[in-house]
């Protein structure tokens, strides 16, 4: 590597001195410490070793739920030979994709880890699965779905012109591909915060995507159960480059982003709207944009952050961002070819235009003293306080696994305890334990 754009937009974490790059590797001009880099990707994530380690655990055990599976259906005794022949395809498919992600997560499952597993505390952890059907959605579906997203952003940018762009959360990758093609662009970042995502996204930009089986939810056939699903043929671009970063990292140089892009992020991501509207203020140059696509499908719709577009504007405004373009649509959502299943979204783009060089505080986000000052006392805040109570409840359903208790008989005590329904108590274990 003889130049990198992370040396120009890029921190390293934490200690926040500059990135160069030195012998082809990027490392700390001052310490000269190497940049975490997973398979050649940099590793930006606020406390590099503290992320890894809990994603490590999580991609652990998104590898060893395939081998679950899989010995459960080897010891499974199927009366009807359509049955075996359902068993035996389920489980080509589960060896097959098993050791395509172990091999894909190598670098980082075989990483040593500073960190002791059962020490990783974070609790809101982005789920390894959560979003998988996008990998089959970006590189493997023959369908016009990824093609309608394109020509609605396109669509939707109007007049607005610009030749880098970085991206946030962008999952397994294919609009930023395809922007980065359609629009010709010098150089796309592309980031997202899960490894198994930006790895996937990675090797289909390298123009070798990662084969694997597909294998349906509700396949109403034996032809659906499980099919090997041939990558769409990728060519290697130049000029994208693939990154681990959360929307709220600090690792990144302030005013050097052309535009940013948000697709389907806004209503999933786990900071508040404000995070990611300080970020993209600060790290845009004055008359960058921000451009937000996606639905606004949020999973409280009761909470005062889940904003609609009119608060979404009136917000972007508080932080110096003017309106520049804005469209709507229905647009397809994962539509496989094969099951047919899928839905229509409403979806809008919204493009800002970073019209003041303010420098705001950080006001609702400032952290705590106690943590700025780690010889304070901590407050027992509401927001901690909610985390103790989950942490008792989630305390209080493992000690009850004893190797004979059921779901539906843990879901029985649960739901007299906390005078819940049965069925909620059910739904609950079931996302907990599954
Ligand atoms: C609904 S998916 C959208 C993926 C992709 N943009 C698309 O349109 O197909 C949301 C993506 O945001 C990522 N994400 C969630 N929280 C994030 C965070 N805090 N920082 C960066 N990315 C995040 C997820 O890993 C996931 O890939």
């Amino acid at each position: 590597m003889s130049d990198s754009p992370f040396t120009r937009y890029s921190k390293y974490p934490n200690t926040k001195d500059d990135l160069i790059l030195s012998e082809g590797q990027l490392v700390n001009k001052r310490t000269k410490a190497p940049l975490l880099t997973i398979d050649g990707l940099p590793w930006l994530l606020n406390n590099p070793d503290l992320s890894l380690a809990k994603w490590r655990q999580q991609l652990r055990q998104f590898v060893d739920a395939h081998l679950i599976e899989i010995q459960k259906l080897e010891n499974t005794k199927a009366a009807l030979p359509s049955t075996r022949k359902r068993m035996d395809k389920t489980l080509e498919a589960l060896r097959y994709n098993h050791a395509a992600f172990e091999a894909l997560l190598s670098p980082i499952l075989q990483m040593d880890g500073k960190y002791p597993e059962h020490l990783n505390l974070q609790f809101d952890l982005p789920k390894v699965h959560a979003y998988f059907q996008n990998i089959f959605r970006d590189w493997h579906w023959d369908t016009d779905e990824n093609q309608k997203h394109l020509d609605f952003v396109v669509d939707s940018l109007g007049d607005v012109k610009f030749d880098r762009l970085f991206v946030f959360g962008a999952g397994a990758g294919r609009l930023s591909y395809d922007l980065h093609r359609r629009l010709q662009l010098t150089e796309t970042i592309v980031s997202d915060i899960n490894p198994l995502l930006a790895l996937v996204a990675d090797r289909s930009f390298q123009g070798t995507p990662l084969g694997l089986y597909d294998v349906p939810d509700a396949p109403l056939n034996l032809e659906q159960v499980a099919y090997r699903s041939q990558p769409t043929s990728i060519a290697k671009v130049d000029g994208l480059h693939t990154a681990l970063c959360d929307i709220s990292d600090n690792a990144f140089r302030s005013e050097k982003l052309q535009t940013i892009l948000t697709p389907w992020l806004i209503d999933v991501v786990n900071h508040p709207l404000e995070t990611l509207l300080f970020q993209c203020h600060r790290l845009l140059e004055k008359g960058g944009y921000w451009v937000n696509f996606g639905p606004l499908g949020y999973s409280d719709r009761y909470s005062t952050q889940s904003y609609r577009s009119e608060e979404i504007k009136e917000l972007a405004d508080q932080f110096g961002f003017k309106l520049v373009a804005s469209k709507q649509a229905i647009l397809p959502y994962m539509q496989s070819p094969v099951t047919q299943s899928g839905r229509t979204e409403p979806v809008q783009c919204l493009v800002f235009e970073k019209c003041s060089d303010h420098q705001f505080r950080w006001r609702e986000h400032q952290p705590p003293i106690w943590i700025t000052n780690i010889d304070e006392p901590i407050q027992l805040t509401s927001a901690l306080q909610q985390k103790l109570e989950v942490a008792k409840t989630q305390y209080e359903i493992l000690a009850a696994v004893d190797g004979k208790i059921s779901i539906n008989e843990l879901a029985q005590m649960m739901a007299e305890h906390y005078q819940m329904s049965e069925d909620d108590a059910v739904e609950s274990l079931l996302s907990f334990l599954g």
